[in-house]
């Protein structure tokens, strides 16, 4: 995990947010590198989920919404974890998560008059995770909103303009990607547990009698999309929760669970069976019906909802660290290439020489057309490979002196090593031939 985080630093990938100002806990930004990989995860997962498919449509619903929302989704209520302090130095942490608190307790230096104490705590109290704000000038109880603390209450709330304006019909999804934001009391474990994120969110709505099979479909569904990233069999698991753990809404739920290093298995992504609770809670506090009618059966009845959501940041980090590889004395992320930031990068095997400058430019010119495609002038070759390597890219296309006679270069396998001699003509197509072929 330490050289991950200090890769994804020193390359651009992760930098703590505001870092000049000491940083802000749970709140992370994504540099050059880490924009284009959180990108294409985003890309992945839309394709997959919307454009692959006939019977999912997205969205982009506003960050703050009117307040009912949250206290009709049960969020103003019961969005809470409990919490503890610490009587001796004020420390918060949630009573539910053990292993932070023996943690605290083994390692808390307390000590008055030199003598080492014992940790005391608390009693648990409920601690709201819903970010406030005001909207206008007036700071008042009446100007309080949220922010979003899911993204998918924007998906209920439009759900009636979702049918009365598009073409779908039951069973049908929402998909959306988008910001949430939770006041997390120990946001940790770097892009684990933030207080900002993005999530990933469908839901599938589905008449009743449809739900588990549309539920179990879906896990595996899940679970075969992580695989097909690149994520390893044998750090993925499911875990159903207990019915004490699960959310306020949902009647099942299993996790997707990934083996961080250090902290074990984890949740990765969310699986709801959240039945009809959002959509009926809605129509009680908006004082609207929001049950379905079957076009062809005439049936009324209020969709059931399957939800499967992953945020953006605890992939990122499984992708990091899954892709890592140390090997004959080189660091390289073997991404799946179409996550790859880069796709390819372009040397001339020398700065100065001109003509052989001027060729390289234009096969960069030639590549950026189609591909994220990096240049590097500065050093010896293997340098060069070694810095692309360490930021995943699959290509690396060095222009020599051959190629002023021949019009071929080399490009040369991030993951092999072995170098292709290829035709400039052909260059693209054969990026993108690997591109959808190649990796994993
Ligand atoms: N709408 C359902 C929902 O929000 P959740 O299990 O609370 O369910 C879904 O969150 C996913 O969002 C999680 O599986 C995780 O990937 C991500 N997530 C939740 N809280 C997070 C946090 N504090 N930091 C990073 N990701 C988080």
């Amino acid at each position: 995990m330490d050289k991950i985080v200090a890769l994804a630093k020193r390359r651009g990938f992760v930098y703590p947010s505001s870092e000049i100002y000491g940083g802000i806990g749970g709140f992370w930004d994504y540099g050059p590198m880490g924009v284009e990989l959180a990108r294409n995860i985003k890309e992945a997962w839309w394709k997959a989920m919307v454009h692959d498919r006939d019977n999912i449509v997205g969205l982009d619903a506003s960050i703050i919404m009117n307040p009912k929302v949250w206290e009709a989704s049960g969020h103003v209520a019961s969005f809470t974890d409990p919490l503890v302090e610490c009587k001796v130095c004020h420390s918060r942490f949630r009573a539910d998560q053990p292993d932070e608190i023996a943690d605290h307790e083994k390692n808390a230096d307390h000590r008055v008059h030199g003598k080492l104490i014992k940790v005391e705590w608390t009693e648990p109290k409920q601690f709201n995770l819903l970010f406030r704000t005001f909207v206008g000038p007036v700071e008042d109880t009446s100007s309080l909103a949220y922010l979003r603390g899911e993204t998918c209450q924007g998906i209920y709330v439009n759900f009636q303009n979702v049918v009365d304006s598009s073409r779908v019909k039951i069973p049908f999804g929402i998909a959306q990607i988008g910001k949430a934001f939770r006041n997390e009391i120990t946001p940790g474990k770097y892009l684990f547990r933030v207080r900002e994120f993005e999530q990933m969110e469908l839901e599938y709505f589905v008449h009743p009698s449809e739900a588990e099979s549309a539920f179990s479909a879906w896990k595996q569904i899940r679970f075969d999309w992580h695989l097909s990233l690149g994520l390893w069999k044998s750090h993925l698991r499911f875990r159903q929760h207990e019915p004490t753990e699960r959310a306020h809404y949902a009647a099942d739920s299993w996790d997707i669970e990934y083996d961080y290093p250090e902290w074990g298995f984890k949740e990765l992504e969310g699986i709801a069976n959240r039945t009809d609770y959002d959509l009926k809670t809605h129509s009680k506090f908006c004082g609207k019906d929001l049950s379905y009618r079957d076009p062809v059966t005439g049936e009324k009845f209020m969709p059931y909802v399957i939800e499967p959501s992953v945020g953006v940041s605890r992939l990122f980090l499984a992708l990091l660290l899954d892709a890592y590889v140390e090997e004959d004395n080189r660091v390289f992320l073997r991404l799946s290439p179409r996550l790859s930031p880069v796709k390819a990068a372009v040397f001339p095997l020398v700065a100065n020489k001109p003509e052989l400058v001027q060729k390289a430019r234009t096969v960069l010119t030639l590549l950026k057309k189609r591909f994220v495609t990096a240049w590097d002038d500065r050093g010896n070759i293997g340098k060069r490979y070694l810095a692309q390597d360490e930021v995943g890219t699959p290509w690396c296309v060095t222009i020599d002196y051959t190629t002023l006679e021949d019009d071929t270069v080399t490009v040369r396998d991030r993951d092999t090593t072995k170098q292709d001699r290829v035709n400039i003509a052909q260059l693209a197509n054969y990026v993108s031939d690997k591109l959808e072929t190649g990796g994993i």
